[in-house]
């Protein structure tokens, strides 16, 4: 077998399960996760709708590029999101198949298997995928902390000129997974610049998007950010993102990756042999969700609800910081994260993942430890309970309380 699989770290969730193996939750209390990101939102009725008026499409071989209606769908989407000027669906766009298994594969497809000496600079915390793709790919990850102390800026001005010299892919997470930070234009600029002086690919993982508190104030986008700088034809950027989060319709895998067409004409080259085109019948239940705003607005509402009635709860026991976007808390707990959840699951069976098990150890820290990340993807009800639990839970415990110092 391949050799470099032996170089993938256990996944956060498969560490988290032994964290928690032997505990038993107080008697009586149902569990509650918010552990994973997975959202639980119900799916629009439109998108289920639409999967079983196309069941037809189980029965072809579907292309590898898609329909051309899903990218014409997608790329309409896209310009209207982020008031791009221009954006080709037959060349600047490709469906995928959730944004994880296009970030697996295109960092897999970008990297050159004789270049030894490269890196893939990714944020610390991050996704996991960032860390294997690389890893399986001949490279080494180049991690770049985002801080408490930094405002969890990925800190891209600590990065030397020997290492942007090697770094083949930079991966920016925007809105990012844990923290929901936004990167501001300043920051893809300064990224923009680096990249032409060093030629390396900017992926942007951008699956949170959709997900923000202000109506008025979306997430300012990768490709948005590069039109404003005048970069036609959005040169070694990528920009991905997925119905997962925005639809709430992570078990529909679907998704896009969309920017420089160079890049995806080589990724499509590459994906016709992975076998990844994505099935006819759920071509058909994206395009109804991309041309769908209702929904998104809906779910929207449901987490501004959820987070308000947490932040309340929680926030005079552990102080909280509300997200730009996503569905997370990253809160500072003041101590071991990991004993940290162990105790908040035995007491009152709620689980959390430790920070520690989405970050790494780089530059002498490990950005995520003392920190715990908290999905909130449960219906309204559940998150309520929730922030209850941990009310109760922590105000007997003072001394376990974060002081609210920055990391
Ligand atoms: C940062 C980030 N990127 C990508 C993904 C993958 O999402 P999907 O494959 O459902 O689009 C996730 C999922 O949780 C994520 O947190």
């Amino acid at each position: 077998m391949n050799p470099r699989l032996a170089l993938l770290q256990p996944y956060p969730f498969e560490r988290l399960r032994g964290l928690l193996a032997g505990l038993t939750p107080a008697s009586g209390v149902t569990p509650i996760s918010l552990g994973l990101g997975e959202p639980q939102h119900p799916t629009p009725a439109l998108i289920k709708q639409a999967v079983t008026a196309n069941l037809g499409g189980l029965s072809r071989y579907p292309a590898t590029a898609g329909q051309a209606e899903l990218r014409d769908t997608i790329a309409a989407w896209i310009m209207r999101r982020f008031g791009l000027k221009s954006l080709d669906a037959a060349t600047q766009v490709l469906p995928v198949n959730g944004s994880k298994e296009a970030l697996f594969s295109l960092v897999q497809a970008a990297l050159d298997p004789e270049d030894h000496d490269a890196l893939v600079v990714c944020p610390n915390p991050f996704y996991q995928i960032y860390e294997g793709a690389t890893l399986l790919g001949g490279a080494r990850p180049y991690f770049v902390n985002s801080l408490a102390s930094n405002g969890l800026r990925p800190d891209w001005g600590s990065i030397p000129d020997s290492v942007w010299a090697r770094t083949r892919i930079v991966l920016a997470c925007s809105p990012s997974n844990p923290h929901g930070r936004v990167m501001t234009q300043d920051e893809w600029k300064l990224l923009f610049d680096l990249s032409d002086k060093h030629g390396f690919l900017v992926v942007a993982d951008e699956c949170y998007s959709e997900i923000y508190f202000d109506e008025a104030k979306p997430p300012l986008g990768a490709l948005a950010a590069a039109q404003a700088l005048g970069r036609d034809g959005y040169p070694r950027l990528v920009s991905l993102s997925s119905l997962s989060k925005r639809s709430s319709a992570p078990g529909l895998r679907s998704g896009f990756v969309a920017g420089d067409r160079k890049v995806l004409e080589a990724f499509l080259l590459y994906r016709t042999y992975h076998g990844s085109a994505m099935s006819n019948t759920v071509q058909m239940a994206s395009i109804a969700a991309w041309k769908d705003e209702t929904h998104v607005i809906e779910n929207r509402r449901l987490y501004r609800e959820k987070f308000a009635a947490f932040f309340e709860r929680v926030n005079p026991v552990l102080p909280l910081t509300m997200p730009q976007a996503a569905f997370y808390f990253w809160a500072n707990v003041g101590g071991d994260d990991q004993a940290f959840a162990r105790d908040l699951f035995a007491s009152t069976g709620i689980t959390v993942l430790p920070g520690s098990f989405i970050g790494r150890d780089a530059h002498g820290v490990n950005p995520g430890r003392g920190f715990v990340r908290m999905a909130l993807v449960s219906t309204v009800e559940e998150g309520i309970e929730a922030a209850q639990r941990l009310h109760d839970h922590l105000a007997h415990r003072p001394m376990a309380v974060a002081s609210g110092g920055a990391r």
